[in-house]
């Protein structure tokens, strides 16, 4: 049975407000392509959006997984940066401030894909070398247009520039090692990447959250990622992150919908289906760590 019939209206509802908000970090993205000023207003806009999300739900908020494959990826993929790296400076105890200013950096970071100039790689189909290449310069693009933009904090600049390298030099344009790179860049070059895998794309299936999170611990343990931004990617999202459905020993099917940070293998789960595999006419939030005797089996 499809995962979305499972679901409780509420979250598959999740996917409208997310559109609102999709929206307007689009614009506010698609407004500084244009060589316009940074839309002020629209960030204040958004920014109460996500706070009100955080405040009232997480998993609603990072329902990635369930999020539709849209047409052009690029509104949904930096309004995802933008809330996961808020929710993730705050999960470090950043203050609100320094919170925003990251998130706002990573609302921003692949600017350089809407510079007219990237409109050659977004047909969705293989890329030429030349197409390749222009993909690579999005960064170092983005660097010079945010840079240009009077009022935006450094930080996102920075952000831009950085946000494909890695700390053991390997990644691109500059390939410098992590001692050169902005502190909050190794978290942001983790939610790319994590984001990159989970979201669905045009050309491709998205992967499941439980499947991205187990590649990118393998690639951090090669020096591709920074350790501890990946804890805290892991902190704040969960080993089976959420909005990852799983199956119990028992034979139930569940959503997760939190993280226990004692024990990242029993999270919080919303039981979706009964023992026998028939959906719950209303979901059953429970604490997996309370029942010692069931495990997660598999992941989907
Ligand atoms: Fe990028
Ligand atoms: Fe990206």
């Amino acid at each position: 049975m499809a995962t979305s019939s499972l679901l409780p209206a509420s979250y598959v509802a999740a996917q409208s407000p997310g559109a609102a908000a999709a929206r307007l970090a689009g614009g506010i993205l698609g407004t500084l392509a244009r060589g316009k000023s940074f839309d002020a207003a629209a960030w204040a806009r958004l920014l109460e959006l996500l706070w009100g999300d955080l405040t009232e739900d997480p998993l609603r908020q990072l329902c990635w997984s369930f999020s539709e494959a849209w047409p052009d990826y690029r509104p949904m993929h930096a309004l995802n940066a933008c809330r996961l790296a808020l929710f993730l400076a705050l999960a470090q105890g950043r203050s609100e401030p320094q919170a925003e200013a990251l998130a706002l950096a990573a609302l921003l970071y692949d600017v350089g894909m809407w510079h007219p100039r990237l409109a050659c790689v977004l047909h969705g189909g293989p890329l030429t070398e030349q197409e390749r290449d222009a993909l690579s310069r999005h960064s170092a693009l983005g660097q010079e247009m945010l840079a240009a933009v009077a009022g935006l904090d450094p930080l996102a600049a920075r952000l831009a520039r950085e946000h494909h390298e890695r700390p053991d030099g390997s990644g691109y344009p500059d390939s410098t090692p992590r001692n050169s790179h902005h502190e909050a860049s190794s978290l942001v070059q983790l939610v790319d990447s994590f984001l990159g895998q989970v979201e669905p794309r045009p050309f491709r299936k998205a992967r499941t959250p439980a499947d991205a999170m187990g590649r990118l611990l393998l690639q951090s343990q090669r020096g591709h990622y920074d350790a501890a931004a990946l804890r805290s990617l892991l902190m704040g999202v969960g080993l089976y992150p959420l909005g990852s459905v799983v199956r119990l020993s028992g034979g139930e099917t569940a959503l997760v919908r939190g993280v226990n940070p004692d024990d990242l293998k029993r999270p919080p789960l919303l039981l979706l289906t009964d023992a026998e595999g028939s959906p719950r006419e209303r979901p059953l939030s429970i604490a997996l760590a309370d029942y010692p005797a069931q495990s997660v089996i598999d992941v989907q």
